[in-house]
């Protein structure tokens, strides 16, 4: 039984397979079509699951999308007459956030797109079945370690709800509790997010991360934004917010206004109050999570607790939810936002729906496309790079000393990861035992704010050493603090709250890049990097050739990329580099230097290397 969920006219098009109830691939067509937060029907993904595959449009059984559009009608509908006749503005295409003008017909625009896409009748597609947007999200628990657990979703919303409770059992999912679809900590973080300067629907993180540098002045009137209410819930203030009645044209009220000043233009300066309102926003939402969390608990009394939905990508809540709430493990997935609807639309049809039993937990997320040693090769040629291929135990131990002398490295390795982190896949790292190193990737590399932080990664068993971490967390969804004695040794990892972003990596999913951090930490004593995504002001790297271009576009040193090895100042300078692995290198090709200088690795010859296998 293969689902191929699949979701477009949202901010996050894209689809997943799942056989059985265990994901083949998830893809975001933003990935392909370079695209941020696309909402184009997802054709290069189909095209690149099916032909990775070999499969035919025969091999899918059903269709799941991750919107219930009749109950998204209804409720739309509700919503407007309830508040007409202000709500009529709602009615304005400018009004609506990216996702929410089409998506009421989804179905047909889905149908539409794939009969077009395999070049069939629409009445010859599989089977098509709406999910509820909540329930797509809360079927991560099929995929999850738990057998039981308290689910809590919360984003801007869904088809009927903002935030939604359920309790996961073996392969059942039953929902327990959810507020309007207004009362909304997504939409209230978005829109405060928008008032500050930056982008709705994606520049959430970086408001998390400018809440470390305020101070508390706006919290108790914050408090009152966001209200208390029986049983732990929450409630949204309306006098605050008109985005009920005006959508994204005027989401905020005079009352806000004159409480937190007037929204920031994108770019101006960033002033004390907006760094106060980040930080009011950011410790009220924390509150009213863990007082959610605290509730439902003591009405459900789970041990267990999965977090999704796009709220769910606040580490920082996560990790106090973790510390404080009460419950003994927490999991959330590394595609908690809507980039996980169509996985989640799938794993729903095929274990609530059709009662597929549970077969697997994700423990990576390693489910993009894959490309071949060949297809890497070609790239780096026909960019005219010169490249050693080496076997793994020399390729990590060159980069870990690259790394130690202070260069910036570019990861491209296996399947690119799902989801808006990057997890050692598509990577560039760097030295955190330095400060300046910060400085360098966000000015030569990045281009990027400074005050955002950068995410530590260290080998799982040597996580407790440096963090104050009771669990893995292989997909960057805690912010655990650094241990007070560990903090000078990893100064740039450190953001300004004196937390960390971090990564887990475990030998068993990621044996690569836990050999390059065990390696770096054999070398300086400190088995940590820095690790931000591969890319630069666009979608994260998928294919080489993105990855090359993006390399040489920026001031990255080294670019590592499957078994290939390429230095820039080796090929600007022509320089050898004392490197006493050199004899292991299995010299593949060889481009010509401009000015005719030679390599190191051309002054082997050839019939002197024993080819190695590539791992
Ligand atoms: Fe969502």
């Amino acid at each position: 039984m293969r689902v191929l969920g699949i979701v477009s006219e949202t901010h996050d098009s894209g689809l997943a397979l799942v056989k059985d109830g265990v994901p083949e691939l998830v893809l975001e067509e933003e990935r392909f079509n370079r695209i941020k937060r696309t909402k184009s029907f997802p054709s290069l993904s189909l095209s690149a699951a099916f032909d990775e595959r070999g499969l035919k449009l025969a091999d899918v059984d059903a269709i799941a999308l991750p919107w219930n559009t009749r109950r998204l009608r209804q409720t739309v509908a509700w919503s407007l007459l309830r508040r007409i006749p202000a709500s009529l503005n709602l009615l304005h295409a400018r009004a609506h956030p990216p996702q929410r003008n089409q998506i009421v017909f989804l179905e047909r625009y889905i149908a539409r797109g794939l009969a077009q896409h395999f070049k069939v009748s629409q009445s010859s597609l599989p089977s098509i079945f709406g999910v509820g947007h909540h329930d797509a999200h809360a079927a991560a628990f099929f995929v999850s370690p738990f057998d039981d657990a308290l689910v809590l979703v919360m984003d801007g919303y869904g088809d009927d709800a903002a935030s939604s409770a359920y309790l996961g059992r073996g392969n059942r999912l039953e929902r327990v509790w959810k507020t309007g679809v207004f009362n909304s900590l997504g939409l209230v973080y978005t829109f405060v997010t928008e008032h500050l300067g930056f982008e709705g629907f994606g520049d959430e993180g970086k408001v998390m991360a400018l809440a470390a540098y305020g101070g508390e002045r706006f919290v108790s009137v914050f408090r009152d934004v966001l209200r208390e209410a029986p049983d732990g819930a929450y409630q949204v203030n309306m006098d605050y917010f008109s985005y009920d009645r005006y959508g994204q044209i005027e989401p905020v009220t005079a009352k806000f206004i004159a409480a937190f000043g007037a929204r920031r233009e994108m770019g101006a300066p960033l002033e004390d109050r907006h760094r106060d309102l980040a930080f009011a926003l950011q410790a009220v939402v924390e509150e009213r999570i863990l007082a959610l969390v605290r509730g439902l608990l003591v009405r459900f009394g789970a041990r267990n607790l999965v977090l999704t939905g796009g709220v769910a990508l606040n580490c920082v809540a996560n990790g106090r939810v973790l510390a404080e709430a009460g419950i003994e493990r927490l999991w959330v997935p590394p595609v908690a936002s809507d980039t996980g609807a169509p996985l989640g639309a799938a794993l729903w049809h095929s274990h609530q729906t059709l009662g597929l039993p549970r077969t697997t937990v994700m423990t990576h997320a390693y489910y993009g496309s894959a490309y071949v040693d060949d297809a890497i090769e070609r790239a780096l040629s026909t960019a005219n790079l010169a490249f050693d291929v080496m076997p793994d135990a020399a390729l990590v131990g060159r980069a870990a000393r690259d790394l130690a002398d202070g260069r910036v490295v570019g990861w491209f390795q296996g399947r690119f990861e799902i989801g808006p982190r990057a997890l050692g896949h598509r990577s560039i790292l760097a030295d955190p035992r330095s400060i300046d190193i910060r400085e360098r990737i966000n000015r030569l590399i990045k281009k990027r704010e400074t005050f955002r932080p950068f995410a530590p990664a260290i080998p799982e068993e040597r996580a407790a050493e440096f963090f104050e971490i009771s669990q893995p967390d292989p997909f960057m969804t805690l912010a655990p603090r650094v241990r007070p004695d560990k903090r000078h040794l990893i100064a740039a990892a450190v953001h300004v709250d004196g937390t960390g972003r971090i990564q887990t990596v475990s030998a068993r999913d990621n044996p690569r890049y836990h050999a390059l951090l065990t390696a770096f930490g054999r070398l300086t004593g400190v088995p940590v990097l820095i690790n931000t995504s591969f890319n630069e002001q666009e979608p994260i790297v998928a294919k080489p050739e993105e990855a090359i271009a993006c390399f040489l576009r920026t001031e990255m040193d080294v670019l590592v990329i499957g078994n290939c090895y390429v230095s820039r100042h080796e090929r600007q300078s022509g320089a050898p580099l004392a490197d006493p692995a050199a004899d292991a290198y299995n010299v593949h090709q060889l481009k010509p230097r401009s000015g005719g200088q030679s390599t190191r690795s051309s002054a082997l010859d050839r019939k002197d290397v024993r080819p190695l296998k590539d791992e």
